[in-house]
């Protein structure tokens, strides 16, 4: 209880993100293939997190990938490959990767949000 209370509080205070997503942000600024939305730390507080629209394609929606014309194996591979470099390059991964937090952008780029 005290571990899961001490995360948790941890976890909902959003003032404690940025060095996370700075760190994230920085080893994805050269990337070819995917896009971290830009956050917007003025306009953020402990309990509003403000971070820049991105427009994309919801990674599960596979009609819409293929309406796009968008390469579904090349966006598995990308997806794939940016997990091994968060895991075995960075030391640093998006853990919480559901569907509605990763966006096809019209170009093929991922977007982790
Ligand atoms: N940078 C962004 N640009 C455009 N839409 C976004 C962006 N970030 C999130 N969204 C969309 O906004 C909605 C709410 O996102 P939010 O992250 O607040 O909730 P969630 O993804 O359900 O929760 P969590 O990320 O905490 O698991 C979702 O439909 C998500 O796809
Ligand atoms: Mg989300």
């Amino acid at each position: 209880m005290d571990e899961f209370s001490r995360i948790i509080r941890h976890e909902i205070d959003y003032t404690m993100r940025p060095r996370m997503q700075k760190g994230f942000y920085s080893n994805f600024q050269e990337s070819a293939t995917v896009k971290i939305p830009r956050m917007y730390w003025e306009y953020s507080t402990k309990h509003v997190l403000c971070q820049e629209f991105s427009e994309g394609i919801r990674i599960s929606d596979l009609k819409k990938l293929e309406a796009a014309g968008l390469d579904k194996k090349k966006i598995s591979t990308d997806l794939a490959n940016a997990y091994l470099k968060m895991i075995f390059e960075d030391g640093f991964y998006h853990a919480d990767p559901h569907p509605g937090n990763i966006f096809v952008s019209l170009e093929g780029k991922i977007i982790f949000s």
